[in-house]
């Protein structure tokens, strides 16, 4: 939810912590602030700044800070709101402060027993100026640090907070370090020339960094020299150090209005890259990485998918393939349920958890709770080093580059394609495919890339052909078997930028109800894959055609009767079924950015969303 940066160094400190407050605004933009430690020749202070003026909050602080980078700064902190106790208003945007004015922290999570903490802190003479529950961080260390040094008193105020989170302390009576700690939530420190970070994210600080460490959780972490006398804390050479090799490019808007559309852009090389790091030259499967005994896969009877949003989706495109070519059976659940519907788990239950980010918490949650009951667990994960990849069994990465965008495009691709392939290798290993069959579907995959790259080079005519859609505004997508999850991630898309109602169901389920809802006002957008269900797809088309809605279809190969009876046809590759998802989700993808840009919205600042979920 909320992004924290932190720098210290010789280098502009104030810059970088700004630079990284602009590339976290995907984090949230209820308000966004910073706090730098000023040495002057009295003495260093804390000087905060903030701003809490929808979408101008960093330009607001980018006048500020300029007054500021003429002053001697070493080390500074930053962060970007995503409101959950108090309103987004200016009081409640961080960095808080104690009373003195000489601690200030960032903080992301929620501390579940705020309020007794408060209520104490208040009790014994402190003032507080917010209404959220992360200021009691700043008072408790303004106590703790009068009998501690900093990192025993930071350690100490952290294991009196419940709940999953993320702090960064800034200390004016240490103007040349910053300390870092966290449960759960995402934190990674870096190092670039001549200075250290600590960030939520990689994107933050990936222009400036050369080198990336996993900040372990519950212990704290110091960023930058240490003049005072560390007892308990980690510099960055004690931690782990994943190789990460994303581009600083790829977080930069490079000629698109969006990172929405630069990320819809680049789907097919997301596409790409996942498959070729995960299938060799000869379509044999490249699972090195998922460091899982093969034996002990081969023995599994269940498999379970969670995930949330956009990639609980690609796990439910992930169950045909998993039960076609594996032949076991799958259940797919949106994470934040699993856990509280006492799921049946063995030793024999493999558990899949989706996640672009790696760091939802609701998917970390349930992957943890299946590992207790015995499961063997993997992720399927975009980010290196991220929370899942490192507590999970095994990891299967993907391989779509950083995405900024808070909906999620080219990622989406990317899971479909692992899961495809994780089917595969799952088929081979329990002997119910043969090898040869596997690398031939190795190689139909790759040459899918191909079929989802034109329909990507077509984008501008699949909008323009979309456009009398853009005035609309209820819309149904319908699909069955595979086409399904791709009118539910359809929906989501819609919802998440133009804010539409907008929903999916099984073509076939929708004469049992939803139909009651359609008249010339509808819109319905059928996603037509080329199998055997073709001809039950006509006749859903039939039904909602008579009730008078405008028909879409998005339709794979030669539409034949389709274009009679659709009043749009969007035509895509013919590609195998099971692969259908990977050409059909683009135009959806287009259509989504299409309607929410004629009705003036950003689409990379959805409303109430945030890109990354790290509360439950
Ligand atoms: C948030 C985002 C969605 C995303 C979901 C899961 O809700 O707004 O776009 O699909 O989280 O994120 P993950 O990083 O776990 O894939």
């Amino acid at each position: 939810m909320c992004g924290i940066v932190g720098a210290v160094g010789t280098d502009d400190v104030a810059r970088a912590v700004f630079e990284g407050l602009e590339r976290l605004e995907y984090r949230g933009y209820d308000s966004a602030g910073l706090a730098l430690c000023v040495e002057e020749a009295s003495g260093a202070t804390l000087e905060v700044m903030k701003a809490a003026s929808a979408g101008t909050s960093l330009s607001e602080l980018k006048d500020r800070i300029g007054t500021s980078e003429r002053r001697r700064v070493r080390a500074g902190i930053g962060h970007t709101r995503w409101a959950t106790h108090g309103a987004p208003v200016l009081v409640n945007a961080h960095p808080h402060t104690d009373c003195s004015g000489r601690v200030a922290i960032v903080h992301n999570g929620i501390i579940e027993n705020f309020r007794t903490l408060r209520s104490a802190l208040v009790e014994a003479g402190h003032r507080f100026r917010s209404e959220t529950d992360s200021e009691v961080i700043a008072h408790l260390l303004e106590d703790a640090l009068r009998g501690a040094p900093p990192d025993v008193a930071l350690a100490s105020v952290f294991a009196q907070l419940s709940g999953h989170m993320a702090v960064v302390a800034l200390l004016a009576d240490h103007p040349d370090l910053i300390l870092a700690v966290r449960r759960t939530s995402p934190l990674m420190a870096a190092r670039g020339r001549g200075i250290e970070f600590v960030a939520s994210d990689v994107p933050a600080v990936l222009h400036r960094a050369t080198q990336f460490f996993e900040v372990p959780e519950d212990e704290v972490v110091v960023i930058g020299g240490g003049s005072a006398d560390m007892v308990a804390a980690r510099g960055l050479d004690d931690l782990p150090s994943p190789a990460i090799d994303w581009r600083s490019q790829d977080v930069e808007l490079g000629g698109f209005a969006s990172f929405y559309e630069m990320e819809l852009a680049f789907g097919a090389e997301a596409l790409a890259q996942t498959i070729t790091s995960l299938v060799d030259e000869h379509g044999g499967a490249l699972m090195d990485e998922l460091a899982l005994d093969p034996y002990e896969l081969k023995r599994i009877r269940k498999v379970v998918v969670v995930g949330a949003g956009t990639s609980f989706h690609a796990g439910l495109v992930g169950r045909f393939a998993i039960e076609h070519f594996a032949r076991v059976p799958v259940e797919v659940d949106v994470a934040s349920e699993y856990r509280y519907r006492d799921p049946i788990v063995d030793e024999g239950t493999l558990v899949i958890a989706v996640s672009q980010s790696g760091e939802s918490l609701d998917t970390i949650v349930a992957l943890r709770e299946a590992q207790a009951a015995g499961a063997r667990a993997i992720s399927v994960t975009n980010v290196v080093g991220s929370q899942l990849a490192r507590i999970a069994d095994g990891v299967l990465y993907t391989r779509a580059g950083p995405e900024v965008s808070v909906a999620s495009t080219k990622t989406h691709l990317a899971q479909i394609a692992a899961l495809h392939l994780l089917g595969l290798w799952l088929g081979e290993l329990r002997g119910v495919l043969f090898p040869d069959e596997a690398s031939q579907r190795r190689r139909e995959l790759t040459e899918v890339v191909g079929a989802v790259a034109s329909v990507i080079d077509a984008r501008g005519a699949i909008a323009a052909a979309l456009e009398p859609l853009t005035v609309r505004e209820r819309f149904f997508f319908i699909g069955r078997h595979v086409a399904l999850p791709v009118a539910m991630e359809g929906a989501l898309k819609l919802k998440e930028l133009s804010y539409l109602p907008a929903e999916a169901y099984a073509a076939g389920e929708l004469k049992h109800g939803p139909i009651a809802m359609l008249d010339s006002d509808a819109v319905v957008i059928a996603l037509i894959p080329q199998d055997r269900l073709r001809a039950k797809a006509l006749g859903n088309l039939e039904e909602v055609k008579a009730r008078g809605a405008h028909v879409v279809a998005v339709c794979a190969g030669e539409p034949g009767r389709v274009a009679e009876l659709a009043d749009t046809v969007i035509e895509v590759p013919a590609v195998s079924p099971l692969l259908f998802p990977l050409v059909g989700v683009v135009p959806l993808q287009v259509l989504a950015g299409s309607v929410a840009t004629a009705r003036g919205l950003n689409l990379d600042r959805p409303r109430n969303l945030a890109k990354t979920v790290t509360v439950e």
